[in-house]
């Protein structure tokens, strides 16, 4: 990457940082890695806990979509809508994404977080800390009123995140998940209120440059 995309495209900056585990904006070498992580399997495939079934594809088609995916993000950023599906690092390794998006957000200051692992980095507190560490960037950088989330209810790690988080019960949606078939969202909200940081020390930098970019501080 030159030097200076960060100039052009501020996300490319953001570091938020706890302990052992960092997120940051995706560069084009990080999206190889996580296409390589998806690729070795994010859930049993009997299973499926997107709303968009993505994880559907399978070897070269999964990978195509997967960077393409980063790269739409990138290129539709703009004040009105954006994403940072921030890749996730254990160690300096590679293990998945942590995603927030909105739409609006000068007006609504809210957003919506989403995230996978690759299975073997699974069950392992690593989806709780990315959670935490991307509400402490939200609430206390970004300037967040709330936070949403979903998920199915056969998914109970991902419930299990989010209410060690401090995510509360915000009504069920019925859903056709894959094509005929039934599932319940849970839908989840989350305020300062009851953001459980259970002592976490989060580190944010490059939030004053992307702050500017998505119509803040001007
Ligand atoms: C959801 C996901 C990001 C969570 O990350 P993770 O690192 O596995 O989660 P953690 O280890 O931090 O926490 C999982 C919690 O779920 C709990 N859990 C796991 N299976 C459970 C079950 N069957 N019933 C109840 N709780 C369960 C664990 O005990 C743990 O809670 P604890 O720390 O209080 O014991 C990860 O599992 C993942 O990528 N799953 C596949 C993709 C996905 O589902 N994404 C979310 C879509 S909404």
């Amino acid at each position: 990457m030159p030097v200076d995309l960060t100039s052009v495209f501020p996300p490319f900056g953001l570091r938020v940082e706890t302990g052992r585990l960092s997120l940051r904006y995706p560069t084009d070498e990080d999206v190889t890695e996580l296409v390589e992580v998806a690729a070795r399997g994010i859930h049993d495939p009997a299973r499926m806990p997107f709303y968009v079934p993505w994880t559907e594809a399978t070897g070269d088609t999964l990978r195509t979509n997967t960077a393409q995916y980063f790269w739409r993000k990138r290129a539709e950023f703009s004040p009105a809508e954006w994403a940072l599906p921030l890749v996730a690092r254990y160690d300096g390794v590679v293990v998945g994404v942590q995603a927030v998006e909105t739409k609006s957000f000068l007006v609504t200051r809210t957003g919506e977080t989403g995230s996978w692992l690759g299975m073997e980095f699974q069950g392992r507190g690593t989806g709780t800390l990315m959670r935490r560490a991307i509400c402490g960037l939200a609430f206390d950088h970004l300037g967040f009123a709330e936070i949403t989330s979903g998920a199915f209810t056969d998914n109970p790690p991902s419930l299990a995140v989010s209410r060690k988080v401090g995510y509360l019960d915000n009504g069920r949606m019925r859903l056709e998940r894959r094509a005929g078939e039934l599932a319940i969202n849970q839908s989840l909200v989350l305020t300062t209120g009851t953001f459980e940081r259970a002592g976490v020390t989060i580190e944010v930098t490059g939030a004053a440059e992307l702050r500017r970019f998505i119509g803040l501080d001007t």
